[in-house]
């Protein structure tokens, strides 16, 4: 995982939970912090600090990483501005997630850790994004495409069908945009 997913974490934890929470988590989870955003850490030390998060909150920690995802996005759109191009709408944003966001990512930074989405393009208000990653953070998916929804201004309704989580080899979410 690229250091920014785990500034952004450490933003969101001091922001919603107290500015010594981070701290806790990473004593906790016997970690030493001090993330810079371009370098590369070990995905198991963002499922650690899930898992202290959790426990510390007591959330459940696919809520927390959906959290994360929502907090992510405005972020992305601050940092990222050119991937939000004029005229689009939510589901025009989505299809380029796999086809232009993160292969632009992945030349940013070839250590990147991405996952792959494979699209059905059902009709104008219906999507079904199909996730698959060996880091199986379907959670953050939903995440990002619910902070993708309030950044478009768009209602939309969401079913996890399959989960990787179930032993699926893929996790189907369908969207639909009211
Ligand atoms: C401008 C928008 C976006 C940017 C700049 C972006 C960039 C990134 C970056 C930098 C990572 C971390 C890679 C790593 O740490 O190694 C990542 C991971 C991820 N992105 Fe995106 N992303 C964007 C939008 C989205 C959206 C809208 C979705 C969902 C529909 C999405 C789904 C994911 C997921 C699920 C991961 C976690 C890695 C995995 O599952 O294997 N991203 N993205």
């Amino acid at each position: 995982m690229k250091g920014v997913v785990f500034t952004l974490l450490n933003e969101m934890v001091e922001e919603q939970f107290g500015l010594e929470a981070m701290d806790t988590l990473l004593t906790n989870a016997g970690l030493e912090g001090c993330y810079i955003s371009t370098e590369t850490y070990p995905d198991e030390e963002l499922f650690l600090l899930v898992e202290e998060a959790s426990k510390l909150t007591g959330i459940d920690a696919n809520d927390l990483v959906r959290s994360f995802g929502e907090f992510m996005l405005p972020h992305f759109h601050k940092n990222y501005p050119t991937f939000f191009e004029e005229g689009m709408n939510l589901k025009s944003f989505l299809l380029t997630v796999d086809r232009v966001i993160h292969v632009e990512v992945k030349k940013l930074f070839p250590e990147a850790g991405l996952p792959e989405f494979n699209y059905i393009d059902e009709n104008d208000n219906q999507l079904t994004m199909i996730y698959s990653s060996p880091r199986k953070l379907c959670m953050l998916a939903e995440g990002l495409i619910a902070g993708s929804a309030k950044h478009f201004n768009t209602q939309y309704s969401l079913i996890h069908d399959e989960c990787m989580h179930d032993d699926k080899d893929a996790c189907h979410l369908h969207i639909t945009i009211q």
